[in-house]
Formats: C-alpha cells, structure tokens, sequence
C-alpha cells in the first residue's frame, strides 16, 4: 500500500471498510477538496456536488469568508467551556436572533441534539408554563419523520433500519400522518397532554415530501388554539436551501421552537441551535441543559461569517430562481419518457422518482453513472434521488448539471 498521505480511492475505501464501523453505505468516491459548487477525488477528478452534505454546504465548500471567519478565531481561541465566558457567543447569540426573529438561543453542536433540545425545552414548558402533570406530556410526531439518531429520535422513527434491535424506546410521543391537518386536529382536540408538535416544514430524508400549500400556517393555528408548541425542524430545510431563509416563510409562519443546525456554519464546523421566545426559552435554567462545545467561540464565528454569506450573496433569492428553473428544465425531459415519474421540491431542495420498485437497483446505478459524468448524488430511498447542490451555483452551472443529469437518465431507458 502507498503511504498514508498518498492513498488512491481504493486504498481509502479500504481503509473505512476495514478500520470504520459500517454505519453508512457511501457511493464508491473519494473525495479530497472542494470548492464552491465542485469537490475532487483523490484522482484529480472533478465533480459537481449535488448533495451539498444534505445541505449543510448551502454556502459552497471552502467558502473563504467563513473558512477565513474560523482560522482566525481558531488563532485566538477555541473552546473555554461554558464554565466562563467567552467574547464571541454573546455576539453571535445576538446576530442570530436578530437574524431569525427570535429573543434568545440555545447552542448546540449536531442537528439531532438540537432537536433533543428542543423537545427538552417543549416539556419543560409544558409542566411549568401549561401546566401538564408531571411525566404526562406527549409530543406530536410525524410519520416518515428524520430528526436524526440519538435513542429518544429514533423512538419515533418508523424507519424500521433506524430503530431495529435499539430498544427500549423512549415513551411520550404520538404519530400521525404528515401533511394531515384533520389528524393533527384530532389529536390535539382528543389529549389535554399534548405539549408541542414537532415537523419538518418539508420532509428531506423521506424523499423531499412538500406538503399541500398552508399545511404549516394551519398546522401553527391548530397549535394556537390548542396551546401546544409548533417546532419547527429546519435542520435541512432551513438557511436559504428552498428560496426562502426558513422553510416556514414561504407561508410567514413564526414557529414557537426554531431547530437550525447544517448550513448554520456552511458545513465547516457542527453548529446547531434552538431558537424561541423568552416565554418558552426561559424554562431553562443553569444546569438545566448543556454540551461541552455548545457556544464554543470558533462555532460562534464560523455561525455569523455563514449567516452572513446567506445574506449578502442572496442566497435565498438564488435557490428560488434555479429551483424553478431545474423543476421546469427536468419536467421537460420526464414528458419524454417512463423512467422518472416526477420531479418534485421548492427551491434548491428537489427530488426525482424514478418508475421502479423500491427495492430496486435504479437509483443506485444512476448515481454510479452521474458520478461517471461528473456530478454527485445519492439515493435518499429505494427509487428517490434528492438533488440539492450548493446555493452559490450559476445559472450557466445549474444548466450544465441539468444536461449532465439528463444525459445520465437517457443511458438507463429501455
Ligand atoms: C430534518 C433533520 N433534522 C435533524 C437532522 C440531524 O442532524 P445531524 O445529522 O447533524 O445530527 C437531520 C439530518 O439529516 C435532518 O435532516
């Protein structure tokens, strides 16, 4: 073998294979740098990334305003603990809120202890804001839900891959359809107990699923009238990826609990948080809840340069448009055949379906073959390919992706 600093792809797959646990099933590509909207293999090969590290990388690979945001922090000072101070998270907690419209935040690290965070803070509110009995709360859930992997997350998971032999599961959560509101109403109408309903505005991992247009604006009503937390997960959805800065803006709903995490740091660090209103936010107490690197200053920085680059780049802006017009450009391409049957998703966050069986094959084949032609994607399940490249593309680039995509779907028709 080559020496460690040399390895060819091979080398480096066989490597994880040998010395990794096998938690992931990675498409066969070794990636060794990234730039913007392109990354390279060990080989020198280049590729357009269609994934974005499931839109953590909303502002381009190595985007240098953040890249530079986070040496120069990590010059100065990394971590102290939250056992003192330090002068960058109050800055940041600021610009954040400001940011988001919210008045306080709890920082976290990954997208799944944010979510675990926020349903902490929904049942401390709900004993000692609404009042619930002690151990009683339950909190709305729903069906195809990805909230991450921590054991209480994966207790509401259907995903039978996910939860399988990781039991016993954590009580007090509820289920219904997603994209349900007589369900929802249901259940809220039916259980005094019901503290808060966690969703995602659109659901990512179950294959880009868009809801009907007002699900949230009715879901957040129905959360009202029945004094249940809206918590919002826009972990993947959230930070410019659908053309608008939260998913819950394109129907100008303000959700109770706020769940950032990914391209809160462009993807260079893991940076998460929980944002709400001092009402709820302040059920939380010294002791109450914590991470060691929760706020750490080099997170601070790279959160505020990321957040930033959202903004003065219009980022948003830019995923509404080439959102369009990749739906308009592949919807003309699936009029000409059976292979795919839809494409669907709201602004850089999209979806194909291709007309096979869920066990099969396909999907998998076509993202071997698009890594062939240049370009990186993945199967989200069975026969979904989820397309979200980074939101600094061109249109000029959006429109070579889009011929490199059809050009791979036309290799697979019979
Ligand atoms: C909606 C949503 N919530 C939470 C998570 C978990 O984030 P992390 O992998 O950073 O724990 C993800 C990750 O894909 C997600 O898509």
């Amino acid at each position: 073998m080559a020496s460690l600093d040399q390895l060819t792809s091979q080398e480096a797959i066989d490597l994880e294979n040998k010395y990794g646990a096998h938690n992931y099933h990675p498409l066969p590509v070794v990636l060794s740098k990234g730039e913007g909207v392109y990354v390279w293999d060990v080989e020198g090969k280049k590729y357009y990334d269609f994934l974005s590290a499931y839109s953590a990388v909303n502002q381009g690979h190595c985007h240098p305003r953040i890249v530079g945001a986070m040496t120069k922090q990590a010059e100065t000072l990394t971590l102290t603990s939250r056992a003192f101070h330090n002068d960058m998270l109050g800055k940041y907690e600021k610009f954040a809120c400001e940011f988001f419209g919210f008045d306080k935040l709890l920082p976290m690290n990954t997208g799944a202890e944010a979510v675990e965070t926020a349903l902490k803070i929904c049942r401390k509110w709900a004993y000692e804001v609404k009042g619930i009995d002690e151990n009683e709360a339950e909190i709305v859930v729903c069906e195809n839900n990805f909230h991450g992997r921590t054991t209480t997350i994966i207790s509401f998971s259907n995903d039978p891959v996910a939860r399988k032999n990781f039991g016993p599961y954590t009580k007090g959560f509820i289920k219904i359809a997603y994209d349900n509101l007589e369900a929802l109403e249901a259940e809220l109408k039916s259980n005094p107990n019901i503290a808060g309903f966690l969703a995602e505005p659109i659901q990512g991992e179950a294959g880009v699923f868009v809801p009907q247009e007002g699900y949230l604006e009715k879901a957040k009503a129905l959360c009202e009238k029945y004094n249940v937390l809206f918590i919002a997960d826009e972990v993947q959805t959230g930070i410019a990826r659908t053309g608008k800065l939260l998913a819950v803006d394109h129907e100008n709903v303000k959700p109770d609990v706020l769940v950032l995490g990914k391209a809160l740091s462009g993807g260079a660090y893991p940076v998460s948080a929980v944002l709400a209103d001092n009402n709820v936010m302040d059920v939380i107490r010294p002791g109450n809840h914590g991470s060691t690197f929760g706020g750490n200053p080099v997170a601070a920085a790279v959160a505020i340069a990321a957040l930033e680059v959202v903004k003065e780049e219009n980022l948003a802006e830019n995923a509404e448009k080439l959102g369009k017009l990749f739906r308009s450009e592949l919807n003309k391409y699936i009029e000409t055949t059976d292979l795919v049957s839809l494409v669907r998703g709201k602004g850089l966050l999209n979806a194909i379906v291709i007309n096979d069986d869920e066990e099969s094959e396909t999907a998998w084949n076509i993202c071997l073959a698009l890594r062939d032609n240049g370009l990186l994607a993945k199967p989200t399940h069975g026969n979904i390919i989820r397309f979200a490249p980074p939101l600094v593309m061109t249109e000029e680039q959006l429109l070579d992706c889009v011929s490199i995509i059809v050009k791979t779907l036309k290799q697979f028709e019979k």
